[in-house]
């Protein structure tokens, strides 16, 4: 009877979201991101019950080159997990599954006994031209096209592994399995060597269509198929934590891990992509626009990229700038200590600082435009050599100006990418917005004042962890389908509507961001010879 009470006053006072729900299930997604790997509890209803980050560095030992420590990723999952299992005192047991969202591209090499061989050459390394050459040379630029659904791409995981088949043969050979930087997290946990469709499309091997590995490619590459794991659908359980890794991260032993997604598919889904006519962008320290698509839609000239979806039986169109928060993360980092300084002393986000000293600043930065190509460029622009421009820097300027600057930088670079989409014809009505730089109303309103559409954002903050806890939500029966959960889930909670006037200011200076670059284009080329 008194059970029977406390139950009415709960029901009486808390929302529909708040109902008590017994048996509750819990889902994890570990997100390994480029900065960071962040695990999050989530209830079956996808609220965020106990998050943890763990941060690592990226190294850069030459110009152009990226890399980062697998043991940096390892510990990271190890400690955020061991942190939301405590933090939030759910009984392990009633852990429905675990899904990965992963930094895509990634090289991960390890030798017969699961031993790491060397750093992973991540995403935005832009050392494989030359390897990048050779692939469209063996396949047939058109061949390769077909059936991987893009170019070869210095980023791209395949043009990596030649490379160190080339220029680190005793390595290479010493090497018995490839994987990509969140499957390398599930052998830890599982002992299972496996990947997914998505994450896989990623690599200029898998058959893109056809959502397997393609024996042309590794055929005409020479690379031995026993080296690559087993494919699997995003939703699809891959393998259980063993005993050892129980005992070492408080899950329970036999927990399901289930495929998971690349970073960007993962991010669709906890954003609520999941069928044709919606995109999103996220501002993460690569810049993405991703549209769904029902199906196999590619752009002949490479500018975006064509992947399986994590939805079964679908696929996606993105692009991939790959320095847009990150272009700020460096601004930051450089240029920006009595903020970080102040931010730390009052509790605040840096990034909040900044965003409130670009507002002072009008449109258009007075007169100063920025190229976000730190890392070179992949999406619409393939330039590995391209680097990063102030263009119109006067005796005037203020820190604010070259942070109003770098950010309006960037939302050019996503607007050259969304013409490539709507010359691709797939249709959009409004753009859900994510990640770091998706927090940031000022980038909101810059976007939709220069997309000259709505920016949309969910209610559910979490993206690619969220997406990644709702695979494992598909794969071990929590939910029916990836499409139902986040009709259920996800919602847009705000919408961002553009504005005229400033968006025909950001087209003027779009137009000479496009000048610039084209001009400067063969400039790059001569500096990456000097
Ligand atoms: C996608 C890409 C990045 C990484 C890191 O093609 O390279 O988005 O996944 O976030």
């Amino acid at each position: 009877m008194h059970g029977h009470t406390i139950f009415l006053f709960i029901d009486f006072y808390l929302s529909k979201e708040d109902w008590f729900i017994p048996n509750m299930k819990y889902l994890i997604g570990i997100d390994l991101g480029t900065s960071g790997t962040k695990t999050v509890l989530f209830d079956e209803r996808g609220g965020s019950v106990a998050s943890a980050t763990v941060e690592y560095p990226l190294y850069q030992p030459r110009n152009g080159w990226a890399e980062q420590d697998p043991a940096d990723w390892w510990n990271a999952c190890v400690s955020s997990l061991r942190q939301v299992l405590e933090s939030s005192g759910v009984n392990p047991g009633d852990i429905a599954g675990i899904g990965f969202s992963g930094q895509m591209h990634g090289l991960v090499l390890l030798d017969e006994d699961g031993e790491v061989l060397r750093n992973s050459i991540i995403w935005c390394d832009g050392r494989t031209s030359a390897e990048c050459a050779e692939i469209t040379e063996a396949i047939g630029a058109r061949r390769l096209i077909e059936i991987s659904a893009n170019p070869a791409l210095t980023g791209f995981t395949a043009g990596k592994i030649l490379w160190v088949r080339k220029n680190e043969p005793e390595i290479y050979a010493r090497a018995r399995h490839i994987l990509l930087p969140k499957d390398y997290l599930r052998y830890k946990l599982t002992g299972v060597f496996a990947t997914e469709v998505s994450d896989a499309s990623g690599m200029n091997l898998l058959d893109v269509p056809r959502r397997r590995w393609s024996a042309e490619i590794l055929e005409k590459l020479a690379i031995d198929p026993a080296l690559l794991p087993s494919m699997h659908e995003s939703y699809e359980v891959t393998g259980y934590i063993t005993d050892e890794m129980a005992a070492l991260t408080g899950l329970k032993a036999g927990t399901p891990v289930v495929g998971g997604a690349g970073d960007n598919a993962a991010a669709a889904i906890g954003t609520g992509i999941v069928e044709s006519g919606k995109a999103f962008i996220t501002i993460g320290t690569s810049g993405v626009i991703f549209a769904h698509s029902d199906n196999v839609t590619i752009d002949p000239k490479g500018r975006v990229h064509t992947f399986c979806s994590a939805v079964p039986g679908a696929w996606t169109v993105m692009s991939c700038t790959l320095a847009a928060g990150g272009s700020l993360q460096w601004f930051k980092n450089n240029f920006c200590e009595p903020e970080s300084e102040k931010a730390a002393e009052t509790g605040q986000d840096v990034y909040v600082l900044l965003d409130k000293m670009a507002m002072e600043v009008p449109a258009g930065s007075n007169r100063l435009l920025f190229l976000p190509y730190l890392m070179g460029e992949r999406s619409p622009v393939l330039q590995p050599e391209a680097r990063g421009v102030f263009f119109g820097l006067s005796g005037m300027h203020k820190k604010a100006d070259l942070i109003r600057a770098v950010m309006e930088g960037v939302v050019y670079s996503q607007k050259d990418c969304l013409d490539v989409l709507r010359e691709m014809r797939v249709p959009f009505k409004e753009i859900s917005a994510t990640g770091g730089g998706g927090k940031s109303p000022l980038w909101r309103r810059m976007m939709a004042d220069a997309f000259g559409c709505p920016i949309a954002v969910a209610d559910k903050a979490e993206g690619p962890a969220l997406g990644a806890a709702i695979l494992a939500g598909v794969g071990t029966g929590v939910y029916n389908s990836v499409p139902e959960a986040c009709a259920e889930l996800i919602h847009v909670k705000q919408r961002q509507e553009p504005d005229l006037a400033n968006g025909e200011i950001y087209g003027r200076y779009y137009n000479l961001y496009k000048r610039v670059y084209a001009q400067l284009a063969g400039q790059f080329e001569t500096l990456s010879l000097l």
